[in-house]
């Protein structure tokens, strides 16, 4: 018997489907999940000691690859000085001028644990500082589990979400609307029925949690005039995309396409914790000053700004800044979605993708699905995503798992490529996939 099942069975004995957090069980493309037991560069190393190229890079956080040795020798250092202090330290505020460093946008930042609670307490504080109490999000867009977050749309236009989960009551979601993704009509109609009561509009603005599809520009547009005509908050969840798709995170990528374009806050995780569990929220300084100590606003945490989780994070962020950097991944990240389609192609297979930085997606579209006329001639939206072809991206999904490859184990999930992929890598999968594609 593989240990991985032997794993799984004593795992499901004791931890409720056998896994921490939902998607690593493997329900949505069936089969028994890779206990891993151990992790090097690109690869992952299962309970079998079977070696896997990793596409996953723990869901974002590894954009260098695993155990660089410069991170890891940060860490090192910081746990021989202690694990946890509960008072300041210098490094947070290290850490701190980094991130604003390179977040333009942001005046000051204030570190927590994840990226559920970033999100969260960024509502918050956009609730506190507005004197609103509704929120608008996007249907596809995850932005952690608190419960006002646990939401799908309701049965029309700028009506309120129901609950996603059990044990959110409907009162605690009746103040968030969710909205379809790159939809500009949908975005007017809701601030013209409710622009005064909205305190935020929160949105990832490059969608990893709906496997990969960008805010279009006239999207981004919209919901920044939005937000400014009607004294709304715009919020950028980048929890996923920030320091991962340039360095400037995705709103440096629309800055650049809309001269002066800046969200009010930014929510982050994953990269800058690099690996650790490390999240931030940032936005300007009269905005952040509504935080306590020195406002009404209340959040706190006991592991917030950890030592070894900041210079796990700031060593992480020194060296995605060296030259080169994110142009080499970028160039890496693109051979792999231009392999990919090839391969698809030669298949037969019909297959598109995309990618930014260290992040991409590919679809199956059905033969029923033509988005030849979509921008970049892809998906835009949650319900176009989730009518792709899933079948076919589960037996895709198996193929290359069973060929070294491990992708995330859903249709709707992005995938992270780190500066620790070579070309042999590259090549690896993509011949992989042409041979899973042939079936
Ligand atoms: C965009 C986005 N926001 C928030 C979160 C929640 O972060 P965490 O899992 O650290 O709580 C995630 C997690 O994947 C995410 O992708």
């Amino acid at each position: 018997m593989s240990r991985n099942t032997e794993l799984f069975e004593r795992a499901q004995r004791v931890i409720p489907g056998g896994v921490n957090s939902p998607v690593r069980a493997f329900r949505a493309v069936g089969g028994t999940p890779r206990f891993i037991q151990r992790a090097e560069g690109a690869y992952l190393v299962d309970a079998d000691g079977k070696r896997y190229i990793d596409y996953i890079g723990s869901w974002g956080p590894m954009i260098l690859g695993h155990g660089h040795p410069e991170v890891v020798e940060a860490v090192q250092r910081a746990v021989t000085e202690g694990f946890s202090y509960g008072a300041p330290t210098e490094r947070e505020i290290e850490l701190a001028e980094e991130i604003l460093k390179l977040v333009p946008s942001a005046e000051q930042v204030r570190l927590v644990s994840s990226g559920t609670e970033a999100a969260m307490t960024a509502i918050r504080l956009a609730r506190g500082a507005t004197g609103r109490s509704k929120l608008i999000k996007f249907e596809g867009c995850y932005h952690g589990h608190a419960d006002a977050l646990l939401v799908k749309a309701g049965s029309g236009l700028a009506t309120f979400g129901h609950p996603t989960s059990a044990g959110v009551p409907a009162e605690v979601v009746q103040h968030t609307l969710v909205l379809p993704y790159n939809d500009v009509a949908a975005l007017e109609a809701a601030f013209a029925a409710h622009g005064a009561e909205i305190a935020c509009v929160m949105v990832e603005p490059i969608a990893g949690n709906m496997n990969f599809v960008r805010a279009s520009l006239p999207f981004v547009q919209a919901m920044r005039q939005l937000c400014t005509q009607h004294g709304a908050l715009l919020v950028f969840d980048e929890v996923m995309s920030g320091f991962r798709v340039a360095l400037g995170s995705a709103q440096s990528i629309y800055a650049k396409a809309l001269p002066g374009f800046a969200p009010d806050l930014s929510v982050f995780g994953k990269v800058i914790g690099g690996g650790m569990p490390l999240a931030a929220f940032a936005g300007p300084k009269d905005v952040m000053g509504k935080l306590a100590p020195l406002g009404p606003v209340y959040q706190a945490g006991t592991l917030s700004g950890n030592p070894v989780a900041t210079a796990c994070g700031l060593a992480t962020l020194k060296l995605i800044q060296r030259p080169g950097f994110f142009e080499a991944l970028g160039a890496t990240t693109r051979s792999l979605v231009d392999g990919l389609l090839g391969a698809a192609r030669a298949a037969g297979v019909p297959m598109v993708g995309d990618c930014e930085g260290g992040m991409f997606g590919f679809f199956f579209p059905k033969p029923e699905q033509d988005f030849s006329a979509h921008p970049g001639g892809l998906p835009q939206n949650y319900t176009e995503v989730m009518a792709t072809d899933g079948p076919r991206f589960n037996a895709f999904f198996h193929g290359m798992l069973d060929r070294g490859v491990y992708l995330a184990p859903a249709l709707y999930e992005a995938g992270f490529v780190s500066a620790a992929h070579t070309a042999g890598d590259i090549a690896a999968t993509v011949a992989a996939a042409a041979a899973a594609l042939r079936g």
